[in-house]
């Protein structure tokens, strides 16, 4: 396989409560890459419509993902921060992926089935062809890493397919077009760490997540310290004292899911966090947890606020990073226009 340029490229939704699996299974990731690599972070509004959002409201929450990721430490002068639905190669990419993906694989994903629920028929065709745009989302940059949480997992094996399949049916175009053997990297998944699946505060078996309706489910980033103190005071856990080695976590999903929580928010594995609180209460983890989590939310959440009240400096910061943005995806399209034999892509 040719040697490609790394590049790291990941995406968030707009669509409102931001929480802390968001922070920790994806942002907090994409802060860290930015040291060592070229990053591209997306605010991905093109996936958001695949459900109905009020547009008042989905422009708010454009604005919001946006503030967070600068206010978790992303810098868009050096990175790149920018909304998807500005940049037109996604899109196009999509088209020409949704003709390179099989129906087979898109009815295998467990996501379009969770979301659709019961009344599939009444989904959008957006809904369904999502997987296919997430693969353009990270292929029109031809990115080689995307730190995503483990639930995007299945989506970024069918990235890997519809690159490989594209080079395998195109394979000789691209070569004979001098692009080596491959023209799509075959994109890898960065799932690691303590905090690649978050569960909610209220259920240890399920996710944390944007839409569950009770708000003591998740913490925000925008919650205040009080609000994050008593999520925690009421989250679930069982009787025992909390566990001292990870063997008997495995039964005990709401101590698992705390002390993942804790470890992503130290910088510290389980491991250590089980040497220092196993066999204590857990009301004395929580506060712990509590103080911690305030130390680490806080000056997030009010920095989001501050960026959040001047919507002007983040459309500007928008605007700036889609227009970077479009060079990468545009070479990547006239590529692309030539590969596949479209007329007029040639100059
Ligand atoms: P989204 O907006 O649902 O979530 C954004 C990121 O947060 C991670 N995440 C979690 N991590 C740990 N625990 C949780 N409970 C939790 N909930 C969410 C997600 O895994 C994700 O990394 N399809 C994507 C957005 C997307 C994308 C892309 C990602 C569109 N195109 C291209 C990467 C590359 C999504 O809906 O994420």
């Amino acid at each position: 396989m040719a040697a490609f340029h790394q590049r790291v490229f990941s995406g968030v939704q707009p669509t409102g409560n931001l929480h802390l699996g968001n922070y920790l299974g994806a942002i907090k990731r994409f802060v860290e890459l930015q040291a060592q690599h070229e990053c591209v972070y997306c605010v991905v509004d093109l996936h958001a419509i695949t459900v109905w959002q009020e547009p008042e409201e989905l422009t708010r929450n454009i604005r919001e993902v946006t503030a967070a990721f600068i206010a978790c430490g992303i810098d868009p002068k050096k990175h790149i921060v920018f909304n998807q639905s500005q940049v037109s190669g996604h899109a196009e990419l999509a088209w020409v992926f949704n003709c390179i993906a099989r129906l087979g694989w898109l009815n295998r994903m467990t996501q379009f089935k969770e979301k659709a629920g019961k009344d599939r028929e009444n989904a959008s065709v957006g809904l369904y062809a999502y997987p296919s745009l997430m693969a353009a989302d990270i292929l029109v940059y031809r990115a080689t890493q995307v730190p995503v949480g483990e639930d995007q997992k299945q989506h970024l094996e069918l990235c890997r397919d519809i690159a490989q399949k594209f080079n395998n049916d195109y394979g000789k175009r691209i070569s004979d077009l001098g692009f080596g053997d491959a023209y799509f990297p075959l994109t890898e998944p960065l799932i690691s760490g303590p905090a690649t699946r978050v569960m909610s505060l209220r259920d240890g078996t399920k996710k944390m997540s944007k839409s569950e309706p009770s708000d003591n489910s998740r913490i925000n980033l925008t919650d205040d310290a009080d609000t994050i103190a008593q999520k925690f005071r009421k989250a679930k856990t069982d009787p025992l004292p909390l566990p001292s080695t990870i063997k008997e976590m495995e039964e005990r999903p709401e101590a698992d899911n705390l002390i993942g929580i804790y470890a992503a928010l130290a910088d510290k594995t389980a491991e250590d966090v089980l040497k220092e609180f196993g066999g204590a209460q857990f009301s004395k983890f929580k506060e712990a947890l509590t103080e911690l989590a305030v130390a680490k939310l806080g000056p997030i959440g009010a920095e989001m606020k501050r960026l959040t009240a001047d919507p002007a400096h983040i459309d500007a910061v928008l605007a700036d990073g889609s227009a970077r943005a479009r060079v990468i995806a545009n070479q990547t399209m006239k590529d692309v226009g030539k590969i596949v034999g479209f007329v007029g892509s040639s100059s």
